[in-house]
């Protein structure tokens, strides 16, 4: 089965448009586990301009599913995570001020960086997992930095799904065969919704975890969050 964790990014950003504090990041993260949301990911920047570096030790306190925690591995990243220790951290290569994450890993530059932290991670018995395009030669490298998982950056999917999913799908099938068969877990997100999700879902051999963040959030302003999460839930578990 295919666990669902919910990025809650946006309702950081709706709560930062005004000051205060509504939403509540917090209150939506145990809303999200109460409605059934298998995990809680969160995407703290370096800028701060959505989730907040407080509020990923706040929700430490509260997430009781599995607490995912994305972004690349500087200085302040890596001390915030040896400090909150969350379950799982995924590792994205993304420049201090990308909008959003949109390339992954080169693990044949960065394989001493990557094999370095993941190295301090698993010292701290946290599960790793780095973000990855369909390359094969990345993805078999990636098995060389020690990581546990990869997530695969599932955006040039989303973008190619209503054109031709069998298409659209096919590097990905691959790649997750590889990944497998290098000893990696596979996770995978960006850009997947109630349109294509199940499809993914249903092709992909092996998919642990999805991470889905801008969709469902968009998706519960008209139908709710708790319609929404069981939506993406019924998504993924009828396989
Ligand atoms: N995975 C990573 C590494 C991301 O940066 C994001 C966006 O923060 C997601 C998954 C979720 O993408 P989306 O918000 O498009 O569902």
């Amino acid at each position: 089965m295919t666990r669902l964790s919910v990025n809650i990014n946006k309702i950081a950003t709706l709560r930062n448009a005004r000051g205060g504090n509504i939403p509540d990041v917090v209150k939506a993260a145990i809303s999200c586990e109460q409605y059934g949301a298998e995990g809680i990911t969160v995407h703290p920047r370096p800028d701060e301009r959505h989730i907040r570096y407080r509020d990923v030790r706040d929700l430490k306190k509260v997430v009781t599913t599995e607490f995912n925690i994305e972004g690349y591995p500087s200085k302040k990243f890596l001390e915030l995570i040896s400090e909150v220790k969350p379950h799982q951290v995924t590792l994205v290569p993304d420049p201090p001020n990308a909008l959003t994450s949109n390339a992954g890993w080169n693990t044949v530059r960065h394989l001493d960086f990557l094999k370095e932290v993941i190295e301090g991670l698993k010292k701290q018995e946290i599960r790793t997992s780095i973000f990855m395009e369909t390359d094969l030669e990345m993805i078999r490298k990636a098995a060389e930095t020690g990581t546990d998982r990869i997530e695969l950056y599932t955006e040039p999917y989303a973008a190619e799904y209503h054109l031709d999913r069998e298409q659209a799908i096919a590097p990905f099938v691959t790649a997750a065969e590889v990944a497998h068969q290098e000893g990696l877990g596979i996770n995978a997100g960006h850009d997947l919704d109630l349109d294509n999700l199940e499809f993914f879902a249903r092709n992909i051999p092996h998919l642990l975890e999805v991470s889905i963040g801008h969709a469902l959030i968009s998706d519960a302003l008209y139908y709710g969050l708790e319609n929404t999460i069981q939506m993406y839930l019924r998504k993924l578990k009828k396989q």
